[in-house]
């Protein structure tokens, strides 16, 4: 089923010139990019991303991290994008994460992994409406 799902390239991307890398790979798999911008997120911007997370305690420096550099938001499109996009990442702890993932390949902690992507239909759905209010 084609569906959505919201990607983000976390400061430590950025800052390691690694768009063009992940963004190659998105457009290899053959995903179209149907919303993509530059920002800084605020605090509060970051939290309401994060709310299923609050009171973790990674949340503090996670919201730091996500907070201290510029980050790429994307929206991408496609068959089964939800899943195959997370696959992709790997898992959340690089050290986890199969070779050939982003994460595998470029990620350096388990807070600093490089990417985001939306884990359910629903999120999607939530992530999208608070990333690009705007998009059809
Ligand atoms: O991003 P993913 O869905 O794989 O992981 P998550 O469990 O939803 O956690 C969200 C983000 O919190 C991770 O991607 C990490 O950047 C960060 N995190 C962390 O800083 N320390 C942890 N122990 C777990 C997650
Ligand atoms: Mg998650």
């Amino acid at each position: 089923m084609t569906e959505r799902t919201l990607v983000l390239l976390k400061p430590d991307a950025i800052e390691r010139g690694l768009a063009g890398e992940i963004i190659r790979r998105i457009e290899d798999r053959g995903f179209a990019i149907v919303a993509m911008d530059l920002r800084a997120l605020t605090r509060e911007f970051a939290t309401k991303h994060y709310e299923e997370h609050v009171g973790r305690d990674y949340f503090e420096p996670l919201i730091e991290f996500m907070t201290s550099g510029p980050i790429v938001a994307m929206v991408i499109e496609g068959p089964e994008v939800i899943r195959a996009w997370r696959a992709m990442q790997g898992a959340t702890n690089p050290f986890e994460a199969a070779p050939g993932t982003i994460r595998a390949d470029f990620a350096t902690s388990n807070r600093l992994n490089l990417t985001h992507g939306s884990d359910t239909a629903e999120s999607a759905a939530r992530e999208i409406a608070l990333f690009f209010p705007n998009l059809k």
